[in-house]
């Protein structure tokens, strides 16, 4: 996915543009241009590589005068990274200006119809599409054309246009990809993001599928798809500006980790009324909650782990039947949703495409959707029958961990309540796991104060090729979500296996020094997962053991060992995660890796 911006006010517009995409750059980094218009002539400049290269290239926009314009940040899916492939993209006669985030599934249709009409096409992208769609129905009326094209175009967009003929006009359109606009002060911005426009304005219009918006320095008018004007509200963004900053860590995925225990306070506590959890967001009476006879979890990465998690948790403690799906399956395998099925699906960004459509495929099917979501307002928060926010504040590092958290706690909550309500706890469990739940965000501080010893054991590792992790129950949830952390940012191989599979083909690829990382906190579990280490170990593995403190019986097959607090066993995850992160992390700052933006990734996935 990518990062549009626009201005259109009283000042210089180039600069607003840069400081506004250095805010979305966690969105794709791999090209980025600006577009600005003086009234006379449509500068453009745009390049490969990171948004510091334009920077450089426009001083820092002060090379291009003007006070309306439009910018990208590009994460290529049509299109290799290139100059030419990078946003913007306009018609032949540079009348019209386009930069677009989202995929437009049907360009090559309409590629080979524009070209039959002597169309000619300077790059590989998608995009480029629009802007000569938009050229073929326009008739001086920038209106009239973008719904025209509309009605043409299938897939996702959110752009943002300028009409040479129309100087004091900015347009923006979207469906399925992120767009906000904001009034500041002598002028109008619009966004993909909230943080590109926190430094201008905090009441903020999150636009809905097929809404136009039409800008001058000081109107904001809004249209549907029928060119009839319509009445928006703004919605107040409350979010500490520092929040979207690092705040003096090396890195926005350290800060966060930090933030952790902050992030889990704030997502329990507003639910834990004189020792009831209350979710009043869940909007479902006790009776409803009885009658859920399955639950359907969908999301995609990190997200899905929490829903493995989740799965373990919610059968153990609540005793419900629950199915778990990556999105990108869910939403084409035409799945079975019977009636008193709760579909919940998981997003920290509240964008992901295929999360996205997994919950309107739900929906489509008659489920009612419980979106569990980091960011306010966002897509999946609204179309959602109802939505409970984790309270983590704007995560921008790609790699997710205090949202990671967040949600792994949101659904704790859940399981307790359904637990409760369902009368499969008895009143004492229950107040033994309140008192552990919160008990987390402290225990957490404890993990987190433990980064030298974690950063010493990873600085041995820095040149490893394949890292597994294994472990059993929730254990085996956590560990998909420790290889994925180490593998997304160090760009290590790695793996994580059921314990008990490893030997069923994989455990050849052991040899002399892999490094497998144990995870074991289920008591129950202990001997089995020891017989596993012994396996590996007599393969000549290296064994990181992470368990609960008090078992040191693992020390006879471990040969490095993390221990965490005690707490309930179904709340191990939200313990075991940290000396993962911090492992993955500092693996990654040994090997000199972009941490916060790693090759080839996104924060938010808004395209398939
Ligand atoms: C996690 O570190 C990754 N960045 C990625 O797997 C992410 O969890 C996934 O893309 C889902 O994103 P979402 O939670 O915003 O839907």
């Amino acid at each position: 996915m990518c990062g549009i911006v626009g201005y259109i006010g009283n000042k210089q517009a180039a600069p607003i543009l840069l400081d506004g995409l250095s805010k979305l750059e966690y969105r794709g980094y791999d090209s980025a241009g600006i577009a600005v218009y003086d009234g006379e002539t449509i500068e453009m400049t745009k390049s490969k590589g990171r948004l510091k290269v334009l920077s450089e290239l426009t001083h820092d926009g002060t090379t291009m005068p003007g006070t309306l314009g439009i910018g990208h940040t590009r994460w290529a899916t049509h299109g290799a990274p290139s100059d030419v492939n990078a946003h913007p993209h306009f018609n032949k006669d540079g009348s019209i200006v386009v930069v677009h985030n989202g995929i437009i599934e049907n360009y090559l249709k309409l590629k080979k119809k524009l070209i039959s009409k002597g169309y000619e096409f300077l790059s590989e992208t998608d995009t480029e599409v629009v802007v000569h769609l938009l050229d073929y129905y326009y008739n001086g009326n920038p209106l009239q054309a973008i719904t025209k094209i509309m009605h043409r175009m299938e897939g996702s967009y959110a752009l943002g246009i300028i009409f040479k003929d129309h100087p004091t006009e900015l347009y923006a359109v979207r469906k399925d990809s992120p767009l906000i606009v904001g009034h500041t002060e002598g002028g109008n911005i619009i966004a993909s993001d909230v943080p590109a426009v926190l430094k201008y304005t905090r009441d903020v219009y999150f636009i809905e599928n097929e809404e136009i918006v039409k800008m001058t320095e000081d109107t904001m008018e809004f249209y549907n798809v029928d060119e009839e004007p319509i009445e928006k509200e703004p919605i107040r963004i409350d979010w500490d500006v520092n929040a979207a900053e690092k705040g003096g860590y090396e890195h926005f995925m350290l800060k966060e980790m930090y933030e952790q225990p902050k992030a889990i306070s704030d997502t329990i506590m507003p639910r834990l009324k004189d020792g009831k959890i209350v979710i009043e967001e869940l909007g479902m009476t006790e009776e409803e909650i009885k009658a859920v006879r399955k639950i359907m979890i969908v999301a995609c990465g990190s997200a899905y782990h929490v829903g493995i998690t989740s799965k373990y948790v919610l059968e153990g403690m609540a005793r419900i039947p629950v199915e778990v799906d990556v999105a990108s399956e869910f939403r084409y395998r035409d799945p079975i949703i019977e009636d008193d099925t709760l579909v919940i699906i998981l997003s920290q960004s509240g964008e992901t495409a295929d999360s996205l459509a997994a919950l309107r495929e739900a929906k489509n099917k008659g489920a009612k959707v419980l979106g569990i979501v980091n960011v306010v307002g966002s897509s999946i928060a609204r179309e959602s029958d109802n939505v409970m926010y984790t309270w983590a504040g704007p995560e921008i590092a790609v790699a997710t961990t205090k949202a990671y958290s967040c949600q792994l706690i949101a659904m704790d909550l859940l399981a307790m309540k359904f637990a409760q309500v369902r009368g499969v706890i008895s009143e004492t469990e229950f107040e033994d796991m309140i008192k552990d739940l919160k008990r987390i965000p402290d225990q957490v501080e404890l993990l987190l104060n433990n980064k030298e010893k974690i950063q010493k054991f990873a600085n041995r590792y820095l040149a490893a090729r394949d890292v597994f992790f294994i472990g059993r129950g929730v254990d085996y949830a956590i560990s998909m979500e420790g290889s994925l952390k180490l593998k997304e940012v160090s760009y290590i191989h790695s793996e994580a296996y059921a314990a008990g599979e490893l030997k069923h083909g994989t455990i050849s690829l052991v040899e002399e020094g892999t490094l497998v990382a144990a995870v074991l906190t289920q008591e129950d579990l202990y001997k089995k997962m020891i017989s596993n280490m012994v396996e590996v170990s007599t393969r000549g593995a290296f064994v990181l053991a992470v368990t609960n403190e008090g078992n040191d019986e693992v020390e006879k097959a471990a040969d490095y060992t993390i221990y965490i607090p005690k707490t309930n066993k179904y709340f191990t995850n939200s313990l075991a995660i940290i000396p993962l992160q911090l492992f993955g992390y500092y693996i990654a700052v040994g090997r000199g890796c972009d941490v916060d933006k790693p090759r080839n990734l996104a924060k938010s996935v808004t395209v398939e």
